[in-house]
């Protein structure tokens, strides 16, 4: 199977409303999901122009899938969807 590509947005906006902490995710990855997940640091994304700044910090995954003002909880939860 082909991993679940995290992207996790360390541009300015997105590093100060908190994707610094994000960049720990991996340590929360639950056991079965570690193998299936590759997670990388993105450049601004893009998303956080005119009034979205507030929804920052993104993730991207898959290429796809935004999470927007996201926490390690709520990222984890959107990997886990796709695994299902
Ligand atoms: S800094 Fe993250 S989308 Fe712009």
């Amino acid at each position: 199977m082909e991993k679940i590509k995290v992207e996790i947005c360390v541009g300015t906006t997105c590093f100060v409303l908190g994707a610094s902490a994000l960049q720990d995710i991996e340590m929360f990855l639950p056991e079965e999901l570690k193998d299936k997940v590759e997670i990388t640091g993105a450049n601004c994304l893009g998303l956080c122009k005119n009034s979205h700044f507030g929804d920052a910090p993104f993730v991207r995954i898959n290429e796809s899938i935004i999470v927007s003002q996201a926490t390690i909880d709520s990222v984890i939860n959107e990997i886990k969807k796709l695994v299902k």
